[in-house]
Formats: structure tokens, sequence, C-alpha cells
């Protein structure tokens, strides 16, 4: 499946609920010889779990099924029936059969002979268990190993509402009517709500599929329709489907609806086409992506030199569906905008298309991985979506190399996959079998750190040694089921036949990062004539060794292109003479070439410096990706390590002027996030700002303010961040050029392509009455939320005073969450708001008490409380909450904390950052105290109204976000 996950924080939410302990009994090496025999391999681990396991006994095994399902969907009747035939073979001696089944109702259960057409058992009895989802189905007499039975089962169920199983989706039409239509997703495990069946990924049978629906429906599937007949009354289509090769049951996949389709333009031996409601298949949004599957199609045959397997492949985009898309065999079902170009939707177009082609790669990869070849259990997902996860970028990256979709990696994947190492996640191999844990394995580690880690061993072997090793996996696993282990193998095969010479054991090296959780941290430092380098998982550690490759340039040798291993760091440290690797004293070196390695760096201070100045001096030498890393990495040198301090950064800011990366821009956001917040509203906060608008300025006039059509998204990208940060430093061209925008749109109603709170900076008093009194009072009005959010922004304190007289307006329909939040923004968007806001609170708290909640709200607040006399003045504050009992010791605890916190970094670096803008001389020490707690040392005014970043961008982006996790928080 595709899951996008766009934003982070999105992200976390969902990963935060699946965390999950360790299963350090997992640390199995797994049997290379193995091939695919029946439950044995897991069978260690069913005696470790709990007597009851959601496994099946599997004393007997499927050899076919035929699947008859009558659906009356296109008249809004939910209500199906089914009638399967199970051909099956005895494996253990055995009475009993149990199978998968969920939410359908059995009628009738017969047992025949399979050899010869003679019944052994009518009306046979059955029990359902049904917390595991088993149906039992009692057999007369024992029956022996390789005894074959027809099981038939005749029941009937209804079409889901929840976009699981077989379920119904609805859309409306151009006349306003409403049609349903019928449609599967059958992963994880709701191919049991469709037909009682073998439902585990390891367990694969021919399937033959006859569907009876309306003859104004048609119905597709996995293979094509062989024949059509009608039924006895005229009225029904009877669509009968070719027998699928032997496949797992989570890829059988039909839809039965009106939707029209569009060919492929590539006119290949694999017809393809293109699915959708009808109105969107004439109006052409299909034609995109009927565009681009053949050629997608078409380069991983050639990588893979393996065929598709199947004679044709139909893509399906349908308006009710839970993920980003579905790798149904053959069938790939999409949620609608995931796959159709709708060019009204206010998205980048660039963009648009750039994510219709990943999750186009992303699913045709599956049908090597995944469908060709299974993981023999869930435990290994990862053999599905890490893979799908590298091709969703690598494909592109072949096919269409002007969109640059590798650097997704540095953007997105990675950050990620470290996300979720760093919350304490589980190993890639982690055994789970309770179908609720299951989906624990479609997450951060099964996608992103599973396609980071097989991205390393692609580039540690070489791309074309790695591809040839894949296509030794597929072949000799061809439509069977696997383990990690037969994937090192064909590696290993493809890596000795490269290099018979060396002696590198692929799935040594590879177990470390798939039966260990988290990713290590490498520290490099200088030690007397050597380098040290050591490894320790980030940020807890469990003593986990992991088998590291590390690649380098040094500033003697400042090659950025050679992305195989120098050094293989094995154990937890590693000394090595400098002169072994053209490291010569007092130099920079740089780690991890276009950061292929799944690890971070940590530099020790001398070579932070030698670094930054190498980046001031002439940046290019580094390259862009290693540039836009080491500002992630500088970031946690000087938040988490303290190798470097907050004036480190501020002085690596000056030659931002001259980066056009987007890449390094976006990657230094942390840093520049980081100094904004600390430095906000406090004596130096004007020069901060005063150097944020020196480096974005430039770019600006270079990229223009406003979007052009055609224009390439690298362009897009720096205009964005660098506007962002521009606006951010209140510079003039910036939000009236915004506010101009925001005026039209509010005129015309046009696209709103502007960012809310830049606009309103400077609104006019009429207008923002109007706004503020729409917020009030109307919960109907359009982009209610934007605007609430950014009336916060104004600079003019009368429109500040008129919003805090709203936030205590009880007759108004604001509730106690948007009060705060209106407070929160004033207080955060500009050292005005911020100072003004604490003479309202001062005074008003009282009343604020009964309209909001006064905890969260300080809690918030005390984020951007920095400095004397803001801190003294907040912090008196909070302390007459407590006597009055406004809030408990215990939160009056955690915000005095929360404000001791911005103190302490204060402490550290504030003197440092004084010296910086030349405010005061390397050798005064008293410097903090003196300027925390007595008058400002400069005659920069505070007072000056200056704003912090829009979190959310524009609201483009917000529309964009609210489309893609609708779609999916989980796409394959
Ligand atoms: C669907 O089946 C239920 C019982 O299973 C029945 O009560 C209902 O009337 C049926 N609906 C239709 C439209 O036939
Ligand atoms: C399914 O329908 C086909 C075509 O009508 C018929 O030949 C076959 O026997 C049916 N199979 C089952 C299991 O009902
Ligand atoms: C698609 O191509 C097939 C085979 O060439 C053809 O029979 C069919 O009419 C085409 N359909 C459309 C909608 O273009
Ligand atoms: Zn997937």
């Amino acid at each position: 499946m595709k899951l996008f996950v766009i934003i982070l924080s999105a992200y976390l939410a969902i990963s935060s609920v699946c965390s999950n302990p360790v299963d350090k009994r997992l640390r199995n090496k797994g049997t290379i010889e193995g091939k695919f025999r029946f439950n044995e391999y897991d069978a260690i681990y069913l005696k470790l779990e709990e007597p009851t396991t959601y496994r099946l006994p599997n004393d007997s095994i499927p050899i076919n099924y035929e699947i008859n399902l009558t659906t009356n969907v296109h008249k809004k009747d939910f209500n199906f029936t089914g009638k399967v035939k199970i051909r099956i073979k005895i494996v253990e001696p055995t009475d009993k059969i149990t199978l998968h089944y969920k939410s359908i109702t059995i009628n009738k259960i017969d047992i025949w002979n399979g050899l010869q057409p003679a019944p052994i058992l009518l009306n046979a009895s059955f029990n359902y268990i049904e917390s595991h989802d088993f149906l039992i189905i009692n057999l007369p007499n024992i029956f022996n190993k390789d005894t074959e039975l027809l099981i038939n089962i005749a029941y009937h169920g209804q079409l889901r509402d929840d976009g699981g199983g077989f379920y119904r989706g609805s859309y409306k039409t151009e006349e306003e009517v409403i049609k349903y239509y019928g449609a599967t997703q059958f992963e994880v495990t709701d191919a049991r709500h469709a037909f009682p069946c073998y439902d585990e990924p390891g367990i694969r049978a021919e399937m033959t599929l006859t569907i009876i629906h309306d003859k104004s429906y048609s119905a597709i599937s996995n293979t094509d329709v062989v024949e059509q007949i009608e039924d006895e009354t005229g009225n029904y289509w009877i669509t009968i489907f070719a027998t699928t090769p032997k496949m797992q049951t989570y890829l059988l996949a039909f839809v039965i609806s009106d939707f029209e389709y569009v060919n492929s333009t590539e006119t290949s031996r694999i017809p393809q086409r293109i699915y959708g409601v009808p109105k969107a298949i004439r109006e052409g949004q299909g034609d995109f992506a009927a565009n681009v599957v053949g050629q997608i199609l078409g380069k991983l045959e050639e990588i893979l030199d393996v065929k598709y397997p199947l004679s044709k492949m139909d893509h399906v985009a349908l308006t009710t569906f839970n993920f980003g898309a579905m790798e149904n065999m053959g069938l790939i079902t999409y949620f609608h905008n995931s796959l159709l170009l709708d060019s009204s939707l206010p998205i980048n177009l660039i963009e648009y298309e750039n994510g219709i082609i990943s999750i186009i790669s992303h699913e045709y990869a599956h049908q090597w991985f995944g469908n060709i070849v299974s993981p023999i259990w869930w435990q290994y997902t990862w053999l599905n979506e890490g893979f799908a996860t590298l091709f969703t970028e690598y494909i592109p990256q072949i096919v269409y190399p002007e969109r640059g979709s590798m650097r997704n990696f540095h953007t997105s994947v990675m950050p990620m996959a470290f996300a979720s190492d760093e919350m304490g996640s589980w190993a890639m191999n982690q055994y789970t079998e309770d179908p609720v844990k299951l989906w624990d394995k479609f997450g951060g580690i099964g996608y992103s750190k599973s396609g980071c880690v097989l991205r390393m061993f692609m580039e540690v072997m070489t791309e074309p040694v790695f591809l040839k090793g894949l296509n030794y996996y597929l072949t000799h696993n061809y439509m069977k089921a696997a383990t990690p282990a037969e994937l090192h193998a064909g590696l290993q095969k493809a890596y000795n036949e490269e290099y018979p010479t060396n002696t590198l054991d692929i799935s040594e090296l590879m177990y470390t990062w798939e039966n260990q959780p988290g990713y290590p941290l490498i520290s490099v430092t200088v030690s007397g004539s050597d380098l040290l380098f050591s490894q320790q998982r980030y940020p807890e550690s469990d003593n986990e060794i992991y088998s590291v490759p590390l690649t380098f340039a040094t500033q003697s040798k400042p090659d950025f292109t050679d992305k195989t291993p120098k050094i293989w760091l094995r154990t937890q440290s590693l000394q090595v003479p400098q002169t072994m690797i053209s490291y010569d004293p007092n130099n920079w070196i740089v780690l991890n070439i276009d950061q292929v390695g799944y690890y971070r760096v940590d530099y020790d201070t001398s070579l932070w410096h030698s670094i930054i100045n190498q980046l001031l001096v002439n940046h290019s030498v580094i390259n862009p990706i290693n540039r836009a890393v080491l500002q992630n990495e500088l970031y946690l040198g000087c938040t988490e390590f303290n190798r470097v301090n907050a004036a480190d950064g501020l002085r690596l800011l000056s030659y931002f002027g001259v980066e056009t990366e987007s890449i390094v821009w976006n990657a230094a956001v942390l840093t520049l996030k980081d100094l904004n917040e600390h430095l906000f509203g406090t004596a130096v906060y004007e020069q901060f700002l005063g150097i944020i608008k020196g480096i974005t300025k430039p770019h600006l006039k270079v990229v223009g303010y406003d979007f052009m059509d055609g224009e390439d998204l690298e362009k897009s990208d720096l205009r964005s961040v660098t506007k962002t940060w521009n606006c951010m430093a209140l510079d003039d061209d910036c939000f009236h050029n915004e506010y101009e925008k925001f005026l039209d749109f509010f005129e015309n109603q046009d696209v709103a392509n502007f960012d809310f709170c830049n606009a309103l900076r400077i609104v006019d008093k009429d207008i923002f009455k109007d706004l503020l009194g729409q917020v009030a009072s109307n919960d109907k009005y359009p982009y209610r939320n934007q605007i609430l959010k950014s009336l916060g922004c104004s600079l003019d304190p009368e429109n500040l005073e008129k919003l805090f007289g709203e936030i205590l307006n009880i007759e108004n329909i604001l509730d106690s969450d948007e009060r705060g939040s209106l407070l929160q923004e004033v207080v955060s968007k500009s050292v005005l708001g911020l100072e003004m806001s604490l003479e309202f609170i001062e005074e008003s708290y009282a009343a604020l008490s009964i309209v909001l909640d006064l905890y969260e709200t300080m809690y918030k607040i005390a984020s951007f409380i920095n400095s004397d006399p803001k801190t003294s003045t907040f912090v008196s504050i909070i302390n007459k909450l407590q006597t009055e009992d406004l809030i408990s010791t215990e939160n009056q605890q955690k915000i005095l904390d929360r404000v001791a916190k911005n103190t302490k970094w204060i402490e550290r670096n504030y003197h440092d950052i004084l010296v910086h803008f030349g405010l005061l001389q390397t050798t005064t020490t008293t410097a903090f105290t003196t300027l925390v707690s007595e008058p400002q040392p400069t005659q920069l005014s505070t007072n000056i109204p200056v704003t912090t970043p829009n979190s959310a961008s524009s609201f483009i982006l917000q529309i964009n976000l609210i489309i893609i996790c609708g779609l999916l928080s989980i796409n394959s």
C-alpha cells in the first residue's frame, strides 16, 4: 500500500500510537537455503507466543478457489451473496479445517471428495472463533496427508461502509445523483470478509472469480474477463475472470461500477487502462497517468530483468478509499486524486504530477516486491514496503531525471525514518501477529527506514550489482514467499560474482540493521594523529552495534562522488591514522557522501569550526546534499551535543545570501527557527532579523515574489523558503506584496495564493474589523480558520486591542480553544503583540480564566518568554495565578520549567551572540547577568513590532495537506 506522509507531525501522531517495545527474541538468522517450507520457519515464534495464536494451523492448504459473488450495489442494495469452492490438500492428518472469515454469515458447508465428484459430508458442522476470525469446519473423520477435498461454502454478507474488505463507495454525478459501486481493500486482513479463505501472505492459490451484477455496471478484477454471459433473467451479467496465477488472498481485487476508462498511450504488450468516474475520465483527468504508466512498467521490467507476470494492468481511481493506493496484482486501486490530475485543485501542478508518478512507481514496484515475491509473514512487510519506498523515488529519477525525485529521500524519507527510530521503535524484523497490531508494520519503520537501509546497500554494492542481486532474489523465489535470508542470498550471489576476492557477508551486515531498532550516531574526533570514529544508537542506546559503511571527503581530497564505503565501522569505535584517509591536521572531514548511510554524524568542535569556515569561504566545495545534511547535524551539534553554540549557527547564516539550493535552505530552517524563537524579544532580535533580511532579499530579487507558470520546482521551493523568512523579518516589500494579493482575493474570491499571516500584517483597520466580526459571529465563514489564526499577525495596536476585546466577549461564538489560540497567535507573531499581551493578561487574567484554559494558554506562551523584563513579568503573573487558585501548583511548576529552559539557553549562548554582533568584547565574562537582568546594553528597542514565521505556510499548502492526509493516513 502507499502511505503518503507529507507532514511529519501527522506522521508522528500516527506512529506514536503504534509504538511498541522491541522484541529481542527475534534476532533470528533465517535459513539461506530455506526455500519456502510451509510454516516451519515461523513455527519457532509460535512456540514463544501466547497459547492463542492468530496464525492458521496450516494442517491443510488451499490449491485453488472458485469464488462467485452476486451484488445489487447499483440499486443501493448492499447485501451480497457468495459461493466459494476451495480445493484443499491435507498437510498433516486432521479432522478439522481452519480458515479465516470475518463479518459474513455462513449458510451451508458441503465437503466433497477432491478427486472424484462424490459428496463426503453435506451440511458439515462448523464453529466460529470470532476473536481470531477463525472458521473451523468439522470433518467426519481424520483425513490423511495429501488427501484432496473440495469445500463448498455458501454465505452472505454486507458491503462494508468503512472502506475495508468488500465495501461500498459512492460519488455524485453532474446531475447531483449519488451512485454506488462495490470495491475492495483486502490488505492486511480483510479478504476474509469477501470469502472464507486462508488469509495469510505466505499462502498462495489460484483464484477464479465470477461476479454477477447489473447490466448497467461492469466488473473488473486482477485478470481479464474471459466470458460475459446473461443470467437466466436477462437482467444481469455473469462476468467470469481468467484464473489468476498462484496468488496471495490479500492481492485479489475487484470493482463493480459504472466507471469509464482511458487507454494507456503506450502501445506495449501489456494493455493498461485508467478507470475513474465518468465525468473525470471525460474531462481527461486520467490522461496524465495514461502517459506515464507505460514508461514506469517498462523501466521496472528493464532494470529488474523480470517480466511483469500478467497480461494486463488496470489502474482505478476510487472516490471512496482509505489509502493512497493498493498494489493488487493487475488491478491497482488509488484514491482518486492520487491517480487523476484534477487541474482545478489549487496545488502546484508539477508537485501534483510528481505525486502521481511516485505513487504509480510505488505500486508498480510492488508487482515485483510483494506480488511476485511476498514475505512469508507480515513480520517482513518491509520486503514489500521498503522496496516500494526505494522505487517510489528511484524509478521516477531514472524515467524523469529532471524532476529530481531522489531528493525526496533527503527531504522526507530519511527525516521520517530517523524520527520513527528516535521514538524508540521496533526492529524491521519485529514479529507481530495480532491483526490490529499488524498495522504497526505499515509505519515509518516498514516504509521509510527500510527504504533507507535498502538504498544504503544499493550504494554499498553499487546499483548494477544490487539490481543483479534483486534479479536473483526475484527469479529464485518466483511466485513464492520469502524471508530476508532469501534477499541476502540473492544479493550475496551478485556481489560474489562481481567481487570474487571480497569477503563481505551481506546477511551479517544487513541483519545488524534489520534486527535492531534505531540508528547509529557516528562521532568523529581528532585524537592526536588519528581520527576516532565511534558509534552509539541515538538517542537512547542498548549497546547496539551496527555495521556502518563510512564514506567521506576531506579538505585535501574533497571528492563527493564516490559513494562506496571506505571503512566499515563494525565495532563500537575505531581509530584510524589521519594519513591513511587523506586527512591533514586542522582540516575538515565530511562523512556520509550524499547521505547514503542511514546514520547521523556528530563532529567534534574543531572539526565543526573547519567545516563552517569552508562553507563561509567557498561553500560549493561541498556538494548540496551534504551541505543540507550538515545543517541538520549542526542543529543537533548545537542543541544536543554541545559541540557548537548558537553564535556558530549565526556565523554560518551569513553565507546563505549566496546559498541558492532550496534543499540546503530548508534544512537550515531548524536552526533558523531555534534562533528566532530564542532571540525573540531580546535586545539583539532586531539585528537577527537584519541578518535574515540580508540573506533572503538577494534570492527574492532573482526568483521574484510570485509563482510563474511552468517554472521549475527548485525555483518555487527557493522562493517559498526565502519568502517565508523575508516576510518573517518584516521586509516591507514582502508583505505589501502579500497584502495586495489578499485584497485581490478578498474582493474577487480568487485562489488564495498567499500567506494569510503575512497579508494581515498591515491590514486596514476597517477590513480587520470586518474579518474579526465575521470569525466571531459566523462559523461557516469561508477560510474562517486561516483568518482566525492570522488576525494576531496585525502590527497595529488598535487592531490588537479589538482582538483582546473579542477574546473576552462572551456574547460571540468563539469557543475556549479558539480564544486561547487567538491570544497565543498575538503573542507569537510580533514583539509588539507579546508585550501588549502580557499587559492584557496582567490586567484581565480573572476574566480570561472564565473564557479560556489559562494553564494551557500560558504554557504555550511560555516558549516565547526569553528575557527580562518580560521574564519577570511573566513569572509574577504565573505566581499570582497559582496564589489565586487559577492554576495548580503542579501546573505552575510546568510553566516555570519551560521559562527556565529558555533562560538556560540564553545563559549558554547569549554571551557569544553578543560578541558575534560586536556588542561585547570576547574577554567580557559577566555579560549574561548584566544583560538579561539589567536594562538592555544597546539602544535597540524591543518595542519594534517583529514577527515570527508562520508555522503553517500558504493556504495552498494547507489544502494540499488536507487532501493528502485525508487520503491516506496510510497509503502503500
Ligand atoms: C439485506 O439483508 C438483510 C438480512 O440479512 C435484510 O433484512 C434486508 O432486507 C436485506 N436488504 C435488501 C435491500 O434486500
Ligand atoms: C460460479 O459461476 C459459474 C458460472 O455461472 C459456474 O460455472 C460455477 O459453477 C459457479 N461456481 C460456484 C462455486 O458457485
Ligand atoms: C482501448 O484499446 C482497446 C484495444 O486497442 C480498444 O478495443 C478500445 O476500444 C480502447 N478503448 C478506449 C476507450 O479507447
Ligand atoms: Zn506499498
